[in-house]
């Protein structure tokens, strides 16, 4: 049975965190989402990680784009990036009362770093932990669809992670699916293979748990 998520406290604006693999879909999700919370009155505040912000951009394109990252550094180079969206962009917006709507948060980094890179999933949240001073989101969306699912949807185009074989991408996946499981309250899975309507719709449904969005409707294309 499907529990609700978890209330923002009053005053405070709602936080919502789209995770999965590469190529599971979230780009779509997050703006049906964002159009749907818009269209229902609600401010809404949209962004992405690694970026988000100027020193963000710059660490995104060292991440995936530039050259040989060891993995603390890369570790320590998302964290960052975290640090500096949520002191700047994310907890500004929510104390403001605002909705943030993020394309991968914490979660991406204990399933990529702390089990892709084998760093220990555990060592990565206390890291990611400090590094976003105890702000977790009310509601992580897990998109699951299987590594080579997404390595067909990415094409030929894949940036440093991406190039990852599908066994790390197969770890990455499953540790997603471990996090959703060990705490479903805060925690929706769907199965990114639907098409994105249907998965949009689960979305909302379960939005409904939260009685400020009971009215939510869904966004349409
Ligand atoms: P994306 O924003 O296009 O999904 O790409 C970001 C890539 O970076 C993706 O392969 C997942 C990876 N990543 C991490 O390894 N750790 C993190 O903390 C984040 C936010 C992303």
């Amino acid at each position: 049975m499907t529990q609700p998520p978890s209330s923002p406290p009053p005053e405070r604006g709602l936080f919502v965190a789209f995770e999965g693999g590469d190529g599971a879909g979230k780009s779509t999700q997050v703006r049906l989402l964002v159009t749907a919370l818009t269209a229902a009155g609600r401010s809404v505040v949209v962004t992405r990680q690694p970026g988000g912000t100027e020193l963000g951009s710059q660490i995104r394109d060292l991440l995936l784009h530039g050259g040989e990252v060891s993995p603390r550094a890369e570790a320590l180079l998302f964290a960052a990036d975290k640090a500096q969206h949520v002191d700047h962009l994310i907890r500004p917006a929510l104390d403001r009362g605002e909705d943030v709507v993020t394309d991968r948060y914490t979660d991406s980094s204990i399933a990529y770093q702390g089990a892709g890179r084998d760093l220990g999933p555990d060592e990565i949240h206390r890291l990611l932990d400090w590094a976003v001073g105890g702000l977790f989101p009310d509601l992580t969306i897990v998109l699951d669809v299987p590594a080579e699912v997404g390595r067909q949807r990415r094409g030929s185009v894949h940036d440093r992670l991406e190039r990852e074989h599908d066994e790390f991408h197969d770890r990455v996946r499953r540790h997603f699916l471990d996090l959703a499981a060990a705490a479903p309250a805060r925690y929706l899975v769907v199965d990114g293979t639907q098409p994105p309507a249907r998965l949009h719709t689960e979305i909302v449904t379960r939005l409904h748990g939260i009685p400020a969005l009971a009215g939510l409707r869904e966004a349409s294309g």
